[in-house]
């Protein structure tokens, strides 16, 4: 049985998206190039960010514009919802659609905390609709070529990233504390629980700034984690990179008893066996797959019709939170951080938080 309800809609999918700023235009255009989907609604607290956000993509068609998910479905029948506001507006707003049984597929990252990561999951349980968190880079045809191999390498005893890119951003990222670990690293973090198919125990985790750096928080982080099954992930990055750049995935080494993946973050993939450091593979990288938002869009339209889970549920996504709030804790305090122990704390904050006896008790079987 699925654990959340399906939805039968014959034709394309109709989407109500929310939030039409910077990524929600990518949105529009990825919603308008996908023909499962049709989008009947814009939301935006400012109404002519929505408006000009349509024209000026060039999105024709009875699209209604509205501040609120539920102005958009009294005026027409909605399947789903995309969610691209700010983070801080993720909580109310995917509320506001499960409890209107609206399933939602929402941006990274999931909530500002961890606590509100828990309590949506919560509420998406109790109403029975799906809360995915789009985790865009997880799509790419040569990351699923890579994943594709790790078998051969058996139990990943270490994996590593290295980021290096020279990121100017106009705006709060340059203002923020932590900006590479909260706004960039939960991208590798989330793929990193991917490769070691595991889940992380506990990290230690270096920041600083160097003199040179046009950002106030710290633009260069290095952390290392400890998963599940005993192996080391390996996070090395920099937004003040002026020299040499990686791609935005970074460069992956992944390493067993039966060999080396390493994936240049583009679309070179090799396999090193044991033993045949001489002869490396090339994977071969099939073209056509859908990448970034538009695979995750797929994954979540497919999951909703069919009832199956897809990777990044809520339930799922605290994880890869958890990771970015636990590096962050290890970088303030400079102490090992025990990532479940960061869980439990931000858990047993939520069923404190929680008025909803309902949310309460979902939230108890998480
Ligand atoms: N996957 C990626 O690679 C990637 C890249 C960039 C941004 N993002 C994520 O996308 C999200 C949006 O980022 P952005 O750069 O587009 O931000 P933005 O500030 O440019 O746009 C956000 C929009 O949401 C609207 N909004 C805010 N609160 C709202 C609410 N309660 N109801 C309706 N509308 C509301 C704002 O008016 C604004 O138009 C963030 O979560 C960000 O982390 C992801």
């Amino acid at each position: 049985m699925s654990a959340f309800r399906r939805v039968t809609t014959d034709g394309p999918l109709r989407l109500v998206q929310v939030g039409a700023g910077g990524m929600g235009r990518a949105w529009l255009r990825t919603i308008d190039a996908d023909p499962d989907v049709e989008l009947v609604g814009l939301v935006d607290l400012d109404l002519d960010t929505a408006r000009t956000a349509l024209i000026e993509e060039g999105i024709g068609g009875d699209v209604v514009t509205a501040r609120t998910i539920s102005e958009v479905a009294e005026r027409t029948p909605v399947d789903a919802a995309v969610n691209v506001t700010v983070p801080v507006a993720h909580l109310p707003v995917n509320v506001e659609a499960l409890a209107a049984g609206i399933p939602v597929l929402c941006e990274k990252p999931a909530a500002p905390s961890l606590r509100d990561a828990y309590r949506q999951a919560a509420v998406a349980a109790v109403h029975g609709e799906l809360l995915m968190i789009s985790q865009s880079r997880r799509y790419f045809a040569a990351l699923d070529a890579a994943r594709e191999q790790l078998a051969r390498i058996g139990s990943v005893s270490n994996a590593s990233t290295r980021f290096f890119r020279e990121a100017h951003f106009s705006g709060f990222r340059e203002q923020m504390a932590h900006p590479l670990l909260i706004d960039m690293a939960i991208h590798q973090f989330d793929v990193a629980r991917v490769v070691m198919g595991a889940e992380p125990v506990s990290v230690v985790c270096d920041e600083h700034n160097p003199s040179w750096s046009w950002f106030a928080g710290a633009a260069e982080a290095h952390a290392v984690f400890e998963f599940a099954s005993g192996g080391r992930y390996v996070f090395t990055g920099s937004w003040v990179s002026v020299g040499e750049e990686t791609s935005w995935n970074g460069e992956w080494w992944i390493n067993g008893a039966g060999g080396t993946i390493r994936w240049d973050g583009a679309d070179d993939v090799r396999v090193i066996p044991a033993g045949a450091r001489a002869r490396p593979e090339r994977i071969a990288v099939p073209s056509g797959v859908p990448e970034e938002i538009a695979g995750s869009l797929r994954e979540f339209v497919g999951a909703v019709r069919s009832g199956e889970t897809p990777e990044s549920t809520a339930a799922s996504n605290v994880h890869s939170l958890a990771m970015v709030e636990s590096a962050v804790q290890a970088a303030e305090t400079g102490e090992r951080v025990d990532i479940d122990a960061v869980r439990r704390a931000a858990l047993a904050a939520a069923i404190e938080y929680e008025q909803d006896p309902a949310v309460r008790a979902a939230l108890a079987t998480l």
